[in-house]
């Protein structure tokens, strides 16, 4: 007999580790699998960001931890994984958030700075999957890795934004969903990525008050921003058993903005 939609939707008794997630769209996401019945370690690097986040949460009924850890750095990596699944004794969900970005045109754009973007956004994800999946997912034939990356992966900008680095780093997470999820298909574990477009987050606040809320807002054919609850859905579908026969995909959390062209 098939399982019911609230059954396939059920995270109880699941651990979760979400990266960046003391703050926008980490925290967010969070909660979307904390509500749905997951236990939740949260880490960025900011201890007291992560002790107000996790109170918040706890709160709300929902059982939330924290490792505070710098996920552009190997040895910082290696040590989230390795705590959290000494916390834990394994880890079912795994969401790559931690991202960074940097404003510059490609002509002047710092070299520091790309790397600096591409390590977080690109190896950070690489680094922290693989030590993950090796540790815990591969063994037990299960697991899920949600990989945040951006519709700023799927094209170029619009000339007011500099953000090379950042788009390409988007862009490649973008394949290292498609690559992973094809490799560890064998494996059970599904890696699927979500690409928001604009919402308000510390990130994005120098973008909002320069070009304006209403105008990004404009560009979606939604004519809105998202907010606090739209990555939910997508979330916990990747997450949990509705979404077990779902690999290697992305999908756009935008107010339809991707699909448009001003050509
Ligand atoms: N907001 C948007 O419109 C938007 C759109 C598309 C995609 N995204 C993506 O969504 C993700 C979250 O962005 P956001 O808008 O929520 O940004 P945010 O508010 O700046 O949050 C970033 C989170 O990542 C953490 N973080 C930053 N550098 C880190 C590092 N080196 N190691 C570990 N954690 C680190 C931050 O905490 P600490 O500073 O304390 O480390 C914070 O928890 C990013 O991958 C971003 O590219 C955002």
């Amino acid at each position: 007999m098939s399982r019911s939609i609230q059954q396939l939707f059920d995270l109880r008794g699941k651990t979760a580790l979400v990266t960046g997630g003391s703050r926008g769209l980490g925290l967010q996401l969070a909660r979307a699998l904390g509500e749905a019945g997951a236990t939740l370690m949260l880490s960025s690097r900011k201890a007291q960001d992560l002790e107000q986040a996790a109170t918040a949460l706890k709160s709300d009924g929902i059982e939330a931890h924290w490792i505070a850890a710098d996920c552009a750095q190997d040895a910082e990596i290696n040590r989230l994984a390795d705590e959290t699944l000494a916390q834990f004794g394994r880890v079912d969900i795994l969401v790559n958030n931690a991202g960074a970005s940097w404003g510059a045109p490609a002509e002047d754009h710092p070299v520091e700075a790309w790397d600096k973007v591409m390590n977080l956004n690109v190896r950070g994800y690489f680094l922290l999957s693989q030590r993950i999946a090796k540790q815990s997912m591969i063994a037990r034939r299960s697991g899920r890795i949600i990989n945040v990356a951006s519709i700023a992966g799927l094209n170029g900008n619009t000339p007011a934004m500099n953000t090379i680095a950042y788009n390409t780093s988007k862009g490649a997470v973008i394949n290292f969903t498609r690559t992973l999820g094809a490799e560890w298909g064998k494996y059970n574990i599904t890696v699927n990525a979500i690409c928001p477009g604009f919402f308000p987050s510390k990130m994005t606040a120098g973008l909002m008050a320069t070009i304006g809320e209403d105008r990004l807002a404009a560009a979606a054919p939604l004519q809105r921003l998202g907010d606090d609850e739209d990555l939910k859905g997508l979330c916990v579908l990747f997450a949990s058993d509705a979404g077990k026969h779902i690999t290697g995909q992305w999908l756009a959390v935008d107010g339809g903005a991707s699909v448009v062209s001003c050509g």
